[in-house]
């Protein structure tokens, strides 16, 4: 039997389709194994909104000669998002890569591997836009969970942003082939989805007969076996009053919001391209927990972009005070070739750069904390998701914050009942009181 190792990077757009690519190996009877020492076709899956995910990149295929060196029958596949943006680069830095694929060819692999079997030279496959998604062609990784997109692409360009370039411009999937993939999914056992696309909230913009995300959402909720809902990404641009009533009306939609901020200083989000001021995201987050009883925010945040200041820096503090967020995944600005600000004037320095994102670091830190102390000695209930560290259980409240806790591995993919005894910046502690194995919510 064929052997095929997968790795992927960047964010959970990409490990979806890593499990596109599985299935589509899988259903040429290619086994997966876990080291790539073992495999026939080593496949990596790329990330490249950030110049260190590029470098992350060259250093692991570099990496992979030895092994090419040793076994020369073996086939070196690179897809996803570096693929996309580097393409025949890619094959001049490292001439021993058999296949480059991009976004818009992943359906194709299974014969692009056959083909470089019948020919000498290596190839590189990568169409400018399209979408090759067959609904329901994927494997989910884990029995209890599942991706499903609901768009892809993006419209947006975010002036940083290389996603746009990459990905292509945005296309929404027909609600009735997502509210089918689902219900497959929940016949199979499926108890939480992940709504997937780089801006969820413009959904359905594109359909002849306009269709918003919130509608989608409410079509969702009545699959009553799916008792988690998530989605991300909103764009605070588009995120609308009905989905907030949508999220509050429906006890199994999850009460977490992802919303990037990037920045809190309106010239800044200008030369974003982000579409909103400091003044309206504060609204929509006032907007949001007045709905939602315990919504849990979290948020991305950049430092460094062209042309910020200190003052800017500082209205980005502000609206992490005010908001406090749950968590922030922070980022310092990277330069991507191609994108809108790689043109603009750029006179604060790396130095600069690097000690602002330190003090952004220490105040939110210190804001998880203690958003999460105050869920001590409070019961959640937790679908439990797979081992931790130190031979700990690892689940989810429904706020998607993280607790470690005692129990046995038959628990994973069920739901129980924690009680929280203490908390980090970014997860919990806690014990188990109640194992819930009946198909109803209980707290
Ligand atoms: N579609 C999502 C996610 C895009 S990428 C959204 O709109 O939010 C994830 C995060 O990476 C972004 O939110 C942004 O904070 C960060 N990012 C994107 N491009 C970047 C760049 N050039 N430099 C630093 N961070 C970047
Ligand atoms: Fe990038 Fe902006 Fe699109 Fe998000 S919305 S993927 S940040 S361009
Ligand atoms: Fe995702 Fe990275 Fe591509 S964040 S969309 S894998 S550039």
């Amino acid at each position: 039997m064929k052997k095929y190792f997968i790795e992927t990077f960047g964010c959970q757009m990409n490990e979806f389709d890593s499990e596109r690519i599985s299935w589509l190996l899988e259903k040429e009877n290619y086994l997966s194994v876990q080291k790539p020492e073992e495999a026939d076709v080593i496949i990596i899956n790329t990330c490249a909104v950030r110049e260190k995910a590029k470098n992350k990149l060259y250093g692991h295929i570099g990496n992979l000669r030895t092994l090419k060196t040793s076994n020369p029958d073996l086939m070196i596949c690179i897809g996803g998002c570096s693929a996309q943006n580097l393409k025949e680069k890619i094959l001049k830095d490292f001439p021993y890569v058999d296949i480059i694929f991009g976004t818009h060819n992943i359906s194709q692999l299974p014969e692009l591997i056959l083909k470089r079997k019948s020919i000498k030279k290596s190839i590189c496959e990568v169409k400018e836009n399209g979408f090759d998604y067959v609904p329901g062609n994927f494997k989910n990784t884990f029995p209890f969970k599942a991706y499903v997109p609901v768009s892809h692409g993006c419209n947006n360009f975010c002036t940083y942003c290389i996603v746009p370039y990459v990905r292509g411009r945005e296309i929404s999937i027909k609600p009735a082939e997502i509210i089918e993939d689902i219900k497959r999914l929940a016949d199979n056992g499926v108890v939480e989805i992940m709504l997937l696309g780089q801006n969820v909230n413009s959904y359905g913009k594109d359909f002849e007969k306009p269709y918003s995300f919130s509608e989608l959402l409410a079509e969702v909720a009545k699959i009553k076996e799916i008792r988690r809902i998530r989605f991300m990404t909103s764009h605070p641009k588009d995120l609308s009053q009905n989905l907030i009533d949508v999220i509050a009306q429906n006890f199994n939609i999850m009460n977490h919001i992802h919303l990037p901020l990037q920045s809190g200083s309106n010239k800044i989000l200008k030369l974003m391209n982000r579409n909103y001021t400091k003044e309206k995201y504060l609204e929509i987050i006032d907007n949001i927990k007045s709905k939602i009883s315990d919504c849990s925010i979290t948020t991305d945040i950049i430092t460094g972009f062209p042309g910020e200041e200190r003052n800017d820096f500082e209205h980005t503090l502000d609206v992490v005070n005010k908001v406090r967020f749950n968590r922030a995944f922070t980022f310092i600005y990277s330069k991507r070739d191609g994108t809108a600000a790689c043109n603009m004037e750029d006179n604060i320095s790396i130095k600069e750069k690097k000690e602002w994102f330190k003090e952004l670091l220490v105040i939110q830190n210190k804001i998880s904390l203690e958003e999460n102390m105050k869920l001590v000695d409070r019961n959640y209930e937790v679908l439990v998701e797979g081992e931790g560290s130190k031979g700990l259980l690892e689940g989810r409240l429904e706020n998607n914050c993280v607790v470690n806790f005692e129990g046995n591995k038959n628990l994973i993919g069920k739901f129980v009942n924690i009680n929280i005894a203490s908390a980090k910046s970014f997860y919990l502690k806690g014990k188990i009181i109640k194992i819930n194995d009946d198909k109803k919510n209980h707290l």
